[in-house]
């Protein structure tokens, strides 16, 4: 297992464009990429900040896992995602250390990349997401 680096801070909010504006008015930060996710239920926004980046998420709906997350817990901080070399060999190793996987199978994410999600209950209350980086 080698994590290569922080990828992404994925930040849920209500209202995307409110968000970015924000992130562009206080930091002068901007969206280097934006998608919809329908399987998902969610629009995302990149924003490069140095080597990383901050995800902006929100939900299509209230009956999504952002959606639900934004009920529960408001707006602020939903992931951390680690850049890793290979996803298969991060889930086999988490697999066999008894990690209690979202994902035990990778699957496609934001950019085509392949993506697993970790439960938050493994390791300090924390959702992660691996990102196979190539
Ligand atoms: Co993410």
């Amino acid at each position: 297992m080698r994590l290569i680096n922080i990828d992404h801070v994925g930040i849920a909010v209500h209202d995307l464009d409110a968000a970015l504006a924000e992130y562009e008015r206080q930091y002068h930060v901007g969206a280097e990429s934006r998608e919809v996710n329908e399987e998902q239920g969610v629009e995302e926004a990149m924003l490069p900040i140095g080597a990383s980046n901050v995800q902006l998420l929100s939900p299509l709906g209230p009956d999504t896992p952002v959606g639900r997350f934004l009920a529960k817990h408001g707006e602020g901080l939903h992931h951390i995602a680690y850049a890793v070399p290979s996803i298969d060999d991060a889930l086999r190793h988490l697999a066999a250390e008894g990690v209690d996987l979202i994902d035990v199978e990778a699957r496609v994410g934001g950019g085509g990349h392949r993506i697993a999600f970790v439960h938050p209950r493994a390791l300090a209350g924390t959702l992660i997401e691996l990102v196979e980086l190539q």
